[in-house]
């Protein structure tokens, strides 16, 4: 049987820079999704937070630890913030073109709950899609796409390798390393940001597999999203645009945010968010105004929003939009300690939004996510390379999984509609138990086994959002 000596699952910026990492003597094997290029990195606009230099480490971290609400793990954030200057000093000498003035200097912009502008972004908003382009260009490794993965060969703590499915067929692929970095669980909800491909099976074949989760019941809802066009992934607008200037208003054009916090647009993420669900339920529109740029400055800084609008007949940025909160990202994930080793795992590792290695806290600050994914990717590759290890993995018997079945598209749209009521940007102790109720149901009914994964993870998000009786960060609770 073939050994690889590393399994990658997911080709966002966490498993192609994790790749990118790994000495070229190694024989590297990343699973992927159809198409390769449908994953939340290719969509992310705003840009990647760095340090701008050694002192700004604490102040980055400071952010930080506020934006996580006091429940981060200070030691993962300040790798975090330490590591983030020589990430991007890398992935520069590497030859990635962020974008630059006209002296040739880094141009670095500000968002919601950062002190200073520490944001770096490409081809203006589109710093995810020159990015993941960038990392595909130079990876080396072998990429296995239209690939799923539906078990993890676990025996006491070492990991074998995974099973997946590539259309009909179903079989066993083995390494001496296994990296997760299948990223988030926007489908979930009724309404998200995320690529459609991010389905949250993975956490939910971990939970399966007796792995841990932790801070599952931390959901964040970006603010300013466009829920009105009909595809399952909602056109988002960036932070940057209200770094720069832009203005969140109701339908009189009044900037109700003040009521709200002091901090108006830039507050943090979930205030801002809750401040729009709240002035909405009162029976107001909420648009995002952006009269304050010209429109040459507005189509070179925002080239994806301004061709997206358009195509929608909006005359942007002359025309507001109306937006509402979505959900975004999870704070949550699998447990890894700040190496992105799987807890009481050998040789298993999760990084970027799949893992949890308690960097975010309970609510991430704006660009740190693909920050996280270059640092922690990095330093699980470091961690294997340090383990003098003699592990072999064996063969394992592949087990048969019906993975759909017809009722399961009805009970994903109940699944859905019940995340983003009951266990959205306010959530209510009753609604939260009637969830459950609603998802332990639907653990009974004739489903798919990929849908019985991504119910294994709502199921988890929302015992976790019960067990927290007091309002936290992204986590709140109105009695
Ligand atoms: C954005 O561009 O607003 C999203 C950035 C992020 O999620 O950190």
């Amino acid at each position: 049987m073939k050994i690889y000596d590393y399994i990658i699952v997911g080709a966002g910026v966490a498993g192609l820079y994790g790749a990118l990492n790994i000495p070229k003597d190694k024989s590297v094997l990343i699973l992927a999704k159809d198409p390769l290029w449908e994953c939340n990195t290719f969509y992310a606009q705003g840009g990647i937070a760095t340090a701008t230099d050694e002192e700004d480490i604490p102040s980055h971290m400071q952010d930080t630890l506020a934006a996580g609400a006091g429940l981060c793990d200070e030691k993962a954030v300040e790798i975090l913030s330490r590591n983030s200057i020589s990430v991007i000093e890398d992935l520069i000498t590497r030859g990635f073109a962020f974008d630059k003035d006209k002296n040739g200097n880094l141009l670095f912009t500000k968002e919601a709950a950062h002190s200073k502008p520490r944001i770096l972004h490409a081809g203006g908003d589109a710093t995810g899609r020159e990015l993941h382009r960038f990392l595909l260009q130079q990876t080396r490794a072998q990429v296995l796409e239209g690939v799923i993965v539906v078990d993890l060969l676990i025996e006491d703590d070492y990991i074998h390798g995974v099973t997946v499915r590539q259309g009909k067929k179903q079989f066993n692929l083995y390494a001496k390393n296994v990296i997760l970095a299948s990223g988030g669980i926007g489908s979930l909800y009724a309404y998200h940001t995320n690529s459609k491909k991010i389905s949250a099976d993975l956490q939910g074949l971990a939970k399966l597999k007796g792995l841990k989760l932790q801070d599952m019941e931390f959901t964040q809802f970006h603010p300013t999203v466009f829920i009105y066009n009909t595809r399952a992934r909602k056109l988002l607008l960036t932070e940057a645009l209200r770094g720069e200037g832009a203005t969140i208003v109701d339908e009189n054009g009044k900037r109700f945010l003040y009521d709200y916090d002091e901090r108006g647009e830039l507050a943090p993420r979930d205030i801002v968010s809750r401040a729009i669900y709240k002035y909405k339920q009162l029976g107001h529109e909420v648009y995002l105004d952006f009269s304050v740029f010209d429109e040459d400055f507005f189509k070179k800084r925002f080239p994806t929003i301004y061709r997206n609008f358009r195509n929608l007949g909006f005359n942007v940025p002359q025309e507001r939009v109306p937006i509402s909160p979505a959900f975004h990202f999870i704070m949550g994930g699998i447990k890894t300690d700040t190496w992105g080793k799987v807890e009481g795992m050998q040789n298993l590792y999760a990084v970027g939004e799949v893992a949890c290695t308690g960097v975010h806290g309970a609510n991430r600050l704006a660009s740190n996510s693909l920050l996280e994914g270059l640092v922690f990717s990095r330093r699980a590759v470091e961690d294997s390379l340090m383990q003098e290890s003699s592990f072999t993995p064996k063969e394992f018997k592949a087990k048969e999984f019906a993975l759909i079945k017809s009722n399961d598209s009805e009970y994903k749209g109940l699944l859905r509609q019940t995340m983003w009521e009951k266990v959205g940007i306010v959530r209510h102790p009753k609604e939260l138990e009637n969830a459950l109720e609603i998802v332990i149901d639907m653990q009974k009914k004739d489903i798919g086994y990929l849908l019985q994964l991504r119910i294994a993870t709502a199921k988890t998000i929302i015992e976790a959002a019960i067990a927290r009786k007091e309002s936290v960060g992204a986590h709140y609770i109105e009695k």
